[in-house]
């Protein structure tokens, strides 16, 4: 009795590893068939909705292919202290992933945000940071080995005018980290795929053409890079063309590279009203990007940043994802399945 006790405080407390899953698969939640897609379509998934809301579970479960999880191997999460792991939330996520069928996108290994302050407030020499940037990638990578389809390796490196930004890794290490990261990432699972992940990259201009310039020379390098993610974080106004995102698209994987839309969603401003008309404005920006992945061939995937408006990193009052506020499906939704139909 003591012993079930014990487990039912752990789950109840979302601790990983020891009680079993901490997240509930509704019932009658079916995963969509296979073939439903021509893509992985993936969503962000995080793990306090995921324990604490029924219907961002269910919306998940039903509706995507692919899991990423959205914070939770974020360095300041997954590796607090010089010799703190902590998994347990990315092992949940990766569990219901398991459970429920989907691919799995690792998101991120070198970042200069989410870092935790071991590794911020001290003054590294050049050796000391490198040997800590390995062992990070060696123990989080190897931790996964088998179950990440792809690493987001290196997330938003560059700065809108197309040079490398200057956080602490150029700053300690040149722009030689990138390489150290993927080469440490291969070493720790072979399989996985290995991604640069950017943002504001999806039209021509100078973040555009530095990221393509350092994929060709990492490339010819025989550094191992298997893909490009473009975030497409976008608004309603401001978004990508289909053709300028198939263009870039085309171009990454002209260099022999996969590209995925890594991290889509597409913001309503705050003084527009949510009107049919705004909605169906909202599902062609959505049914756009989708139908630019569906038509280049290295593109293999687009994930939406989140599940429904509710969670959202930009708040429910930007209204930018597939689900609404309340876990109802927008026509967005209908828009993305088109695109992606298989
Ligand atoms: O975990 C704490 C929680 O304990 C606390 O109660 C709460 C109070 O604010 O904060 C929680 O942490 C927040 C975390 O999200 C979980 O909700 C952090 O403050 C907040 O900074 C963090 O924001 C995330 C952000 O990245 C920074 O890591 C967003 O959820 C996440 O959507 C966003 O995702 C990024 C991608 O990783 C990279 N590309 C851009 C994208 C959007 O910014």
């Amino acid at each position: 009795m003591q012993a079930r006790l014990t487990v039912l405080a752990v789950a109840a407390l979302g601790l990983a590893g020891c009680g079993g899953p901490t997240i509930s698969v509704p019932s009658g939640a079916q995963p969509p068939p296979p073939g439903t897609y021509s893509r992985p379509l993936g969503m962000a998934v995080q793990e306090p909705a995921a324990e604490e809301d029924e219907g961002y579970v269910r919306d998940f479960v039903t509706t995507a292919t692919s899991l990423t999880p959205e914070n939770e191997l974020k360095w300041a999460i997954v590796h607090p202290e010089p010799s703190r792991y902590d998994f347990g939330p990315a092992d949940d996520l990766v569990d219901l992933a398991q459970r429920t069928g989907k691919r799995v996108r690792g998101h991120t290994l070198v970042w200069d945000q989410e870092l935790p302050a071991w590794v911020t407030n001290r003054t590294w020499t050049p050796d000391a940071l490198r040997a800590a940037l390995v062992e990070h990638i060696k123990t989080v990578v190897g931790h996964l080995r088998g179950k990440v389809a792809s690493w987001d390796v290196v997330n938003e490196p560059f700065s809108d005018d197309g040079n490398l930004k200057p956080d602490l890794f150029l700053r300690v290490l040149g722009p030689s980290y990138i390489e150290t990261a993927l080469r440490a990432a291969r070493a720790a699972d072979p399989d996985a795929k290995l991604f640069i992940n950017e943002l504001a990259a999806e039209r021509p201009g100078p973040k555009r053409a530095a990221l393509l310039g350092l994929a060709a020379q990492l490339r010819g390098g025989g550094v191992p890079l298997d893909g490009i993610g473009l975030q497409d974080h976008t608004t309603l106004d401001g978004a990508p063309s289909q053709a300028d995102l198939e263009d870039t698209m085309n171009r990454i994987a002209g260099l022999g590279l996969d590209v995925e839309l890594s991290e889509v969603d597409v913001a309503i401003p705050l003084a527009t009203a949510t009107t049919p008309a705004v909605l169906d404005q909202q599902a062609q920006v959505y049914g756009a990007q989708a139908s630019a992945c569906a038509a280049v061939a290295r593109c293999t995937g687009m994930t939406v940043w989140g599940v429904d408006d509710r969670w959202s990193w930009l708040g429910a009052v930007k209204r930018p994802l597939l689900f609404d506020a309340a876990a109802q499906q927008k026509p967005a939704l209908a828009a993305v399945r088109t695109a992606l139909r298989g």
